[in-house]
């Protein structure tokens, strides 16, 4: 039986596929490329030396959705579609709300149409809105989102809960990611955002690499230790393990909603990870203090040891591993 992973293309849904099919599953990919390219699904048969089935959808046609379903003999969706840009969806708020929410909705519902009901949830840590102590366990209250695409993952998450309430056959995972950064060490897979990234870690291997002057640190007055914004950044490899874990643990239980962050539990500063850039690549990035970005938060980071316990989940790269992983991707890419 196949695991559907609708985005399979995109950075998560990519690097996820790869370890699937290192585990010996059999996957089917949907994905309509708005923001992946056809490469990356060469890339994984490469790493992998595997095979798989794909469809250039989109998850909202219904219709075509409704084939995948027909054709094939699905045990569990893995959504790794919608879109993620904080700023973008400030701008375009009815978009994110379409592609995200109804999307979830079009995907849930064909689900429950074909019998299918084991589906693990691409969530964010934005969920927790600004968490009034730290680490966020997956009891801190969510909610308080500061932006549209925050908010759409929020929703998908209590539909999410309402669905398993109408219905306890369902089995539901849903995980928190914090901030997720590097590449798989081949450097064929990675994350390319269009146009100039938002996203710290992208921005800092762009700046080495020469591709843009200089970053921006936004906020040099934030009470942490140096100032700047704390994250819990995390290998994209480890976070695409333990959506392996995640499925395990569906097969292997009765039927549940289960939450789990994914996360090191450790933060570090936007200092900290350009000093660390700059170890792990010996390249220089030149930055300047700019002003706070609208809706950043001084400190996140994860208490991660309910994936431990229940999943058996723990992030195995470091710091310096993420950083050579995310340079060794940009320059092969670039
Ligand atoms: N930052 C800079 N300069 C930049 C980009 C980022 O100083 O050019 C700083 C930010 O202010 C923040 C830190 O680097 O302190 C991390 O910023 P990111 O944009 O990389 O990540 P965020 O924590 O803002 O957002 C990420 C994901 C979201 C997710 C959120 C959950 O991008 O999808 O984590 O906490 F919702």
């Amino acid at each position: 039986m196949a695991i559907l992973l609708p985005g399979g293309a995109g950075f998560i849904g990519s690097h996820t596929a790869v370890e699937l099919l290192k585990e010996g599953r059999e996957i089917i990919i949907i994905d309509n490329f708005s923001n992946s390219t056809p490469e990356s699904l060469k890339a994984i048969k490469k790493i992998t030396g595997k095979d798989f089935k794909f469809y250039e959808i989109d998850y909202l046609d219904r219709e075509n959705l409704e084939k995948v379903f027909k054709e094939n003999d699905i045990e569990a969706v893995m959504n790794f579609a919608g879109y993620k840009a904080v700023g973008e969806s400030v701008q375009k708020p009815i978009d994110y709300y379409t592609n995200n929410i109804s999307g979830a909705l079009v995907l849930l519902d064909t689900m429950k149409k074909y019998n299918v009901k084991k589906f693990i949830f691409s969530s964010s840590a934005t969920v927790y809105g600004e968490p009034e102590t730290m680490p966020i366990t997956e009891e801190t209250p969510t909610g308080g989102t500061t932006n549209p695409y925050g908010t759409t993952k929020l929703y998908i998450e209590q539909i999410l809960k309402d669905i398993y309430k109408s219905d306890n056959t369902w089995d539901i995972c849903i995980l928190r990611y914090f901030n997720p950064v590097g590449a798989d060490e081949s450097g064929l897979i990675g994350e390319e955002p269009k146009g100039i990234p938002n996203n710290l870690m992208p921005y800092v291997a762009r700046v080495a690499a020469g591709i843009l002057k200089e970053l921006s640190v936004f906020g040099n007055d934030y009470d942490t230790p140096d100032g700047t914004g704390v994250r819990d950044y995390i290998h994209v490899v480890d976070l695409a393990k333990g959506h392996i874990k995640a499925l395990e643990k569906l097969e292997k239980e009765k039927e549940g909603l289960y939450i789990y962050n994914l996360g090191t539990g450790t933060g570090y500063s936007v200092l900290d990870m350009v000093k660390a850039f700059e170890k792990a690549t010996g390249k220089n990035v030149p930055y300047k203090i700019a002003p706070r970005r609208a809706g950043d938060i001084a400190i996140c980071y994860a208490d991660s040891s309910k994936a431990k316990e229940e999943l058996g989940w723990k992030a195995e790269k470091n710091l310096d591993d993420m950083c050579k992983d995310s340079w060794n991707f940009i320059e092969r890419n670039s």
